[in-house]
């Protein structure tokens, strides 16, 4: 199979490379530099992508790599910090920027004669962020763009077909970054892009297979996207060996628990055991008011749970957990490493005395995950169920929390939710839910007067809920919502749409 190696020296956007490199159907692996020699480099892969990283190569402490690899007939494109080092192993000549550092989007001048830059107009907008750049370039390179700071702004041997572009063609604010990496895979890896998904499936079902034959996994699942359809991969590679413990809180969605179960359990017919834990979150929830106690008091008994529940399953010998790429740069780069010796699960049992961890996608983005979950039969509205914390409703109920509490809140969150479905709006709305405020007004009802909750109604927009923006839901989805939770939510007298966004606000009310 046709591979392209992103060789790591250090740098944020190395999964992301990778990720755009498998847009076009062609598979891409991230390794460290340090963690791969130069005869594994040349008998596995068909092009090389260095990549960016926040040393300067002059520094001694800086990633460098065997400089044999710039003649081993593979070609190579350099990005950032991977473009310098090119540079410096070929005996080029790299400044730091002291009035020259460029940040943000700029305007690049490329000459289109050039492999690397088929397709491309003259001009066009990159995004650079660097303060080292390429003074001259090795001998035997020549410069093929410029911007008004950078002199060397991308070079190449065509010779030897190494490239090296100084800013990023990996994100999206580089107007032709797909077609430069496009460019690189097909004109000048000549790669055949033929992967897709149903690949990554089976090479990772043949894998898992292979290395876990005789051993028992568990698997935490949430009902979330990410641990279904890890679950749904690992069942695929090694059936009856996966046993998924799934715990019911109390605070899920309404109906949340029973549609896990009917999936996993009678869809897939796996080994699931459902735990429904609802009366001891509860007590140990009474009275408790504060937020961050509320999520510590729920993560502390996820693992009493645990422990009684692993006492039961006997001997298992590996948890299964569908950490997605965006959580492992969330808790810090680490080996990339398939199945790991250590583990840390933020919360999961230590108790259980595992041989490692298995993380089937660990290096996907969210949207190739959901295009794995659709290709192993997971029901669409699973596959794109909105996220949901781990704590669940507890951080949408302010104030203590109840059974009564909670199934107002599920009611009113299922009306509004099916009210945004009816308008078609549930996929282009990133999470949108209802909060259960402690604020209780009056309202009246017949000739009545209530005193009942007030609900508040949230939806927000997002890329990656790092910020996020209050969704412009239109005023008549609003109004049947409303008037529907009034009418059918005993006990709530109001609702009310909130409009904040992150920052200042957060997504979640606690
Ligand atoms: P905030 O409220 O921090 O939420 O703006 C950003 C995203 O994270 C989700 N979230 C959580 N997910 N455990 C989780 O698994 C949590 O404790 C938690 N708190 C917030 C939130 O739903 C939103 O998608």
């Amino acid at each position: 199979m046709e591979k392209i190696l992103v060789l790591d020296f250090g740098g944020q956007y190395d999964q992301l490379i990778a990720r755009r490199v498998r847009e076009h159907h062609v598979y891409a692996e991230v390794k460290p530099y340090n963690k791969i020699a130069l005869e594994e480099i040349k008998a596995e892969y068909r092009g090389i992508i260095f990549t960016g990283g926040p040393n300067s190569v002059y520094d001694p402490a800086s990633p460098h790599y065997d400089p044999a690899i710039l003649s081993a007939g593979l070609p190579i494109l350099g990005i950032c910090y991977g473009d310098q080092l090119m540079a410096y192993m070929a005996g080029g000549e790299i400044r730091n920027a002291e009035n020259s550092s460029e940040y943000g989007k700029i305007e690049v001048t490329v000459n289109p004669a050039s492999p690397l830059f088929e397709g491309l107009p003259e001009t066009s907008v990159c995004w650079m962020s660097h303060n080292d750049f390429v003074s001259a370039p090795p001998a035997g390179f020549e410069t093929i763009a410029t911007t008004a700071k950078c002199p060397c702004a991308a070079m190449s041997d065509e010779g030897r077909s190494l490239y090296g572009v100084q800013f990023h063609p990996e994100v999206t604010h580089t107007a032709y970054g797909k077609r430069i990496l496009q460019n690189f895979l097909f004109n000048i890896c000549r790669c055949a892009g033929d992967w897709n998904m149903e690949d990554f499936i089976e090479q990772s079902v043949a894998k898992y297979r292979r290395e876990l034959a005789g051993k028992r996994v568990l698997c935490a699942l949430s009902g979330g996207v990410d641990s279904s359809v890890a679950a749904v991969l690992m069942h695929k590679a090694i059936g009856d060996q996966l046993v998924c413990v799934f715990v019911d809180h109390g605070l899920l969605r309404k109906n949340e628990g029973d549609m896990v179960e009917s999936v996993f359990r009678h869809r897939f017919n796996m080994n699931l055991v459902r735990v429904n834990a609802e009366d001891r979150f509860l007590s140990k929830l009474a009275g408790v008011t504060e937020p961050e106690r509320k999520r510590k008091i729920i993560g502390e008994e996820f693992i009493r749970v645990f422990e009684d529940e692993g006492k039961k399953l006997g001997k298992m010998d590996y948890l299964a957990q569908g950490t997605i790429y965006p959580d492992v740069i969330e808790s810090g780069k680490g080996d990339a490493s398939v199945i790991k010796s250590h583990h840390n699960v933020g919360g999961l049992p230590d108790v259980i005395d595992f041989e490692g961890i298995v993380e089937p996608l660990r290096d996907l983005f969210k949207d190739e995950v959901r295009a794995t979950g659709l290709k192993l039969g997971i029901p669409e509205d699973l596959v794109y169920r909105q996220p949901f914390p781990g704590p669940g409703l507890a951080v949408r109920i302010i104030g203590e929390i109840t059974k009564e509490k909670a199934d107002t809140l599920r009611e009113a969150d299922a009306i509004f939710r099916e009210e945004i479905a009816n308008a078609g709006l549930d996929r282009s709305i990133a999470q949108y839910f209802a909060v259960l405020t402690d604020t209780r007004s009056v309202g009246v009802m017949g000739d009545a007067r209530t005193y009942g909750y007030t609900v508040a109604l949230r939806a927000v927009t997002t890329d990656d809920f790092m910020t996020a923006d209050w969704a412009r839901i239109p005023f008549e989805v609003l109004e049947r919502a409303s008037s529907r939770i009034t009418n059918e939510v005993r006990s709530v007298s109001r609702v009310t749409y909130d409009i904040t966004s992150k920052p200042p606000a957060t997504v979640e009310w606690e």
